[in-house]
């Protein structure tokens, strides 16, 4: 399954949620790979590997090399990385010129979900609407968005919430949804306790129940190459995030449950609720 943690916003906790949630999801015994899509290479530092010219998707997505061989090893047991550098800006112009440009990511995942060594694959998105987030969209079954408990914050959910659907709509990718909003940052404000709730008012239970407060403890972590969850799990940003991971993985089995409809034949209830 690919989730693309994606807001065109900067600075909101995309890359935070993405190593957490890796490592959170890691703790529960399943096998992650991070796609770092962004040129920052934030997520790539953040999971203790450096940036190295050449070990990114962009050579996969120019055909130069086959993509498992851009797979390395994490500061994390049991989470992989596709790492970023700089060089997967030109990307952006590269995809541009392609036929299918919206696909590139696409075709070059295909592979490893084919594979299904990964359970899960998080794509860690660049802040802006360009070529590799519309192609991490493209490529993705479901889309998480972090957003900040700032008054501005629900102008540019819905920008992002109208992309998903314009996905959808020009059949760029019929069957993309949204995973869940994710409020990151939170301090104990009146302000963002009415952020909070009017997100939640606005778009329901897509808003996840777990709030991710604001700490020093998570700005200081990127700079150890270790996320939080995995070396202060129980931080208050790290607990969060470990509930986060469970509510994810509550929602996919409850999807899984419901596309399979005959698996949901429950046994009948014990006498003793008759
Ligand atoms: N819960 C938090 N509390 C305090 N600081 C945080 C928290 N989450 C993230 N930060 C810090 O805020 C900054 C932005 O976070 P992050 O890099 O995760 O956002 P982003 O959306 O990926 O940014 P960009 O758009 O630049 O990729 C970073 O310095 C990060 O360490
Ligand atoms: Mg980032």
């Amino acid at each position: 399954m690919i989730l693309a943690i994606a807001n065109q916003k900067g600075g909101v906790g995309k890359t935070t949620t993405v190593v957490n949630l890796a490592a959170a999801l890691a703790a529960r015994r399943k096998t992650v790979l991070v796609v770092d899509l962004d040129p920052q290479a934030n997520a790539t530092s953040g999971l203790g590997v450096e940036p190295a010219e050449g070990i990114s998707l962009y050579g996969a997505l120019l055909r130069i090399a086959d993509v498992n061989d851009f797979i390395v090893g994490t500061s994390v047991d049991k989470v992989n990385l596709i790492p970023s550098e700089v060089n997967l800006a030109g990307v952006e112009i590269e995809l541009a010129r392609m036929e299918d440009h919206l696909h590139g990511v696409s075709k070059v995942l295909a592979p490893i979900v084919e594979s299904k060594v990964f359970d899960y694959i998080l794509i860690d998105c660049p802040p802006s609407l360009g070529i590799l987030m519309s192609n991490a969209l493209a490529a993705a079954d479901a889309v998480l968005v972090p957003m900040q408990c700032e008054y501005y914050a629900m102008e540019g959910l819905s920008v992002i919430l109208n992309l998903v659907e314009r996905m959808r709509r020009t059949g760029a990718n019929p069957d993309l949804r949204l995973e869940g909003i994710a409020m990151t940052m939170y301090s104990r404000t009146r302000l963002a306790d009415e952020v909070v709730s009017q997100v939640r008012e606005h778009y329901g239970d897509a808003v996840y129940k777990a709030v991710i407060p604001r700490s020093v403890r998570a700005g200081e972590a990127p700079s150890y190459g270790i996320p939080l969850v995995a070396y202060a799990p129980s931080t208050p940003v790290a607990q969060a995030y470990f509930i986060l991971a469970n509510e994810f993985l509550a929602r996919e089995r409850a999807r899984a449950v419901a596309a399979d409809k005959t698996d949901a034949v429950l046994p009948p209830k014990s006498s003793s609720q008759a």
